[in-house]
């Protein structure tokens, strides 16, 4: 009677795939992908006042935060090695209106935000978003003209807002709002206002999606937002249309790609990344970071361990670094300080 072991043996021969897997040392040696400090970059929200810490009830652990707490938040993330974060503003309603104008005032408070973390941490980049949505009365990303987002209208304002951006010291403009020809317009708007350093980090890929929900809750947007964004975010079904909008945005002079929301898009992330080779971003986004925490906090899932495997798959698929509101945890973690 033949051995069992000695037949497994003879089919497997020296295709012993678990030989580098047999313990941490092989592990490590082989591992081919690495999550490291330098991959992270932090969203963090914006609120009016000083010393406010108001906790985002739909995204447990994350605040948002005045000025001036923000500002040691920033530096602690600056000491943690993390090398940027991306600023959202969460203004008062008052300042809200059908254009979003606020976006246009020199002082508002995503560029108050940008002038006092330049001016504590002038080592963290900081990246910021020109979306209206923070802005708009009705919560779209750009004017809303009777039933339509206008495109060309939208470009001329977030092209202003961007050099506003800019001359607060913004290092990277990310556009999120989708319209059209954006990228071409900012890039020459920032260049004939001088800012031919501002770099430009394309949300190339923002998809329709509904893991979006938690964020609107921390800027106040969801009461806010009249229909939906169907007409100018991609459809969750088209990738080979997102190849094809982000290939606009290199044309137009992008430094850099997003994809977003992350998780339920790493093939895009691959997709770019083959296509284009551009230093390539996935954002975790608000929805996915609340997905992760509700399993944990229900003991359902270790929180920290699918944290750390998330970001880990990032890099695998292609990513050149993740915005995640787990930046500061990770950190930690790659620290040791956890
Ligand atoms: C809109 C914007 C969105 C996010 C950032 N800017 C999407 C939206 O509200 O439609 C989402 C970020 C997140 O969910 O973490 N310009």
């Amino acid at each position: 009677m033949q051995d069992k072991t000695h037949l497994v043996d003879e089919i497997t021969g020296h295709r012993r795939m678990r030989r580098n897997r047999k313990a941490d040392w092989t592990r490590r040696l082989v591992q081919e992908s690495r999550l490291t400090v330098d991959d992270l970059i932090w969203p963090i929200f914006i609120v009016p006042g000083t010393n406010v810490r108001d906790p985002i009830p739909a995204m447990p652990g994350v605040d948002r935060m005045s000025v001036d707490v923000a500002v040691e938040a920033v530096r602690e993330a600056a000491d943690l090695g993390i090398p940027a974060v991306a600023t959202f503003p969460n203004i008062s309603m008052e300042l809200r209106d059908e254009t979003g104008s606020h976006a246009l005032e020199t002082d508002n408070l995503i560029n108050a935000a940008t002038r006092a973390f330049k001016k504590a941490v002038p080592n963290i980049g900081v990246i910021t978003d020109v979306a209206l949505d923070p802005f708009t009365s009705h919560g779209h990303d750009g004017i809303l003209r009777g039933e339509e987002i206008v495109n060309d209208e939208t470009v001329e304002q977030v092209v202003q807002a961007a050099i506003l951006q800019a001359e607060a010291g913004s290092d990277i403009i990310a556009p999120s709002e989708m319209m059209d020809g954006r990228i071409g317009a900012i890039r020459k708007g920032l260049d004939a206002a001088g800012f031919q350093n501002v770099g430009l980090m394309a949300y190339a890929t923002k998809f329709s999606s509904a893991c979006y929900g938690p964020y609107r809750e921390a800027i106040s947007t969801d009461g806010l937002l009249k229909g939906d964004k169907k007409s100018y975010y991609i459809d969750p079904a088209n990738g080979t249309e997102a190849v094809r909008d982000a290939a606009h945005d290199v044309e137009e002079g992008a430094d850099m790609l997003m994809v977003k929301p992350g998780l339920p898009y790493l093939d895009i992330c691959w997709r770019l990344k083959e296509a284009f080779g551009l230093p390539t971003f996935a954002y975790q986004v608000s929805g996915e970071y609340s997905m992760i925490k509700a399993g944990a906090l229900n003991g359902w899932i270790d929180g920290d361990r699918l944290m750390m495997e998330t970001l880990l798959c990032f890099k695998r698929a292609g990513c050149d670094g993740i915005l995640t509101y787990f930046a500061v945890d990770a950190a930690r973690k790659l620290a040791g300080k956890t």
